[in-house]
């Protein structure tokens, strides 16, 4: 079922009432000169439903805080492949130092796929950012699915692929250059689920594409060979500049994406500074696919 959004722009209650701008692309609303704190959780709700990502500038949470404001918002989790801060255990620092060369989650995805119940929401906050460089991109998975040639969603409507945690965590993973307590955590146990390829949004009930090439192994009843082309295909395809948009951080910039309906890429062009983020998760649901969805929901 689709979920009328009635807080578009131009609508003088809600986050629309707020002032509001959106990033360059598709996808992402900025909310200025707010305390996050302030905001009642449904209009944050709202305006996420409407733009997939919520960007707020100067906000003032330590880790402390944005545990409590997260918990507002969902029910935080924690990610088992890193260590959290010593005193606040549902946040994870993301740090590059200057001398470090892999980033964390340097490649497009969209969190931790490969569980059951992936988390819904993702907080990150800057707290240390480099002079230049650092930005993080995002883009738009309903507007990759509905790009897509029609005969080609119809086959993708019934798919479903194997997502493992091993092609990023394992010692030969994405993440074993990445540095210190970020780098995947070998004692977590290792994670695999099977999801639909097309997951339909619990909340706008939108259709959007649901895999990555870090995290997507095969599809089922596929082989790995023939599988790999298809997801580079639409990986690729997903992550066009058109369906793109891009964060510039700042320290005390608070970004609020769905995972559901987006993949990020964290860009790695700031070697010899530092950057550090503090990340928390939000409990998702079991992603449903079309296929299993009523067609006139
Ligand atoms: C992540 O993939 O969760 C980290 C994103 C970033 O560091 O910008």
């Amino acid at each position: 079922m689709t979920i009328e959004n009635t807080n578009t722009p131009g609508s003088t209650s809600g986050w629309a009432a707020l002032p509001w701008s959106r990033l360059d692309g598709p996808v992402g609303l900025e909310l200025a000169g707010i305390d996050v704190r302030q905001l009642a959780p449904e209009i944050i709700h709202a305006a996420i439903a409407e733009a997939q990502l919520l960007v707020f500038r100067d906000q003032r949470l330590d880790p402390l805080a944005l545990t409590e404001f997260a918990a507002r918002l969902g029910t935080p989790e924690q990610y088992p492949y890193a260590n959290p801060l010593h005193d606040a255990p549902y946040v994870v620092p993301i740090i590059k130092e200057p001398e470090d060369r892999a980033n964390f989650g340097g490649d497009w995805h969209t969190d931790t796929s490969y569980l059951e119940q992936p988390p819904a929401f993702t907080l990150l906050l800057a707290v240390e950012t480099p002079p230049t460089g650092g930005d993080t991109l995002f883009a738009d998975m309903y507007g990759a699915y509905a790009a897509l040639s029609p005969r080609l969603q119809e086959w993708l409507d019934t798919l479903a692929a194997r997502n493992v945690s091993g092609m990023v965590h394992d010692s030969g993973g994405a993440h074993a250059a990445v540095a210190g307590a970020i780098r995947g955590n070998r004692a977590a146990k290792a994670a695999e689920a099977v999801h639909p390829v097309v997951r339909v949004h619990p909340v706008t009930g939108r259709p959007a594409l649901y895999l990555s090439r870090i995290h997507s192994e095969h599809f089922i009843g596929l082989t790995r060979e023939e599988s790999v082309p298809l997801i580079d295909y639409l990986q690729n395809f997903a992550v066009r500049p058109e369906r793109c948009s891009r964060l510039r951080w700042a320290p005390g910039t608070l970004a609020i994406w769905d995972n559901r309906c987006l993949q990020h890429y964290p860009l790695n062009d700031y070697h010899g500074h530092r950057r550090e983020m503090h990340r928390i998760i939000l409990a998702g649901e079991r992603p449903r696919g079309l296929f299993e969805a009523p067609r006139d929901a």
